[in-house]
């Protein structure tokens, strides 16, 4: 089980962090320094690289939450309330990475045309928001839920 519950906490992290610093530090600094096509030709070589490591991230993820449910726990049955949430809101995060991944996000990385390069830069930063939050939904709720009488 601590194996399993290390691996998960270290790709939630990874996930989580990485979403926060893209959101909180490195986006204002190249919104304040960068005109519009060297700032999306960044922003979409850095996210390209953050994909690699958030699919990385959402394999373990699963793995382990389900390893620790089914091969732990003994089934979904047996789980506190707050992993039925965690994995709810996971799926949730996971369709919406997916979405950017396949949807607005070729649109960032060929740069072949700049109005619609910004706009799929604009869906994936409401995205990001989403799933930056939803992230800290599920710590928080993961985390109390545990001390908490229900
Ligand atoms: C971004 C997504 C996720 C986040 C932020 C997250 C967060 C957490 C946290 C904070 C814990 C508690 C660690 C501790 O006990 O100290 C935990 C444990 C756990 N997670 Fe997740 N998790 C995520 C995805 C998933 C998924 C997809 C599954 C299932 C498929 C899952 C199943 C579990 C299970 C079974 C535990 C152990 C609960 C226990 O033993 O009480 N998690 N997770």
């Amino acid at each position: 089980m601590g194996i399993l519950l290390t691996l998960h906490i270290l790709a939630f992290t990874l996930w989580i962090g990485g979403l926060f610093f893209a959101h909180l530090i490195l986006r204002p600094v190249l919104n304040q320094l960068l005109d519009p096509p060297l700032r999306l030709t960044i922003l979409g070589q850095v996210l390209q690289r953050f994909f690699h490591w958030i699919w990385i991230s959402i394999f373990i993820l699963w793995t382990t939450g389900l390893a620790l449910i089914f091969g732990y726990h003994g089934g979904m049955a047996e789980v506190h309330w707050s992993v039925h949430t965690m994995l709810t809101l996971s799926l949730i995060m996971t369709l919406l990475f997916i979405y950017v991944v396949f949807i607005p996000f070729p649109h960032l990385k060929s740069m072949a045309d700049l109005p619609k390069a910004s706009q799929a830069l604009g869906t994936i930063r409401k995205i990001v928001v989403i799933n930056l939050s939803l992230g800290i939904i599920i710590i928080l709720i993961t985390l109390l839920g545990k001390w908490s009488p229900l």
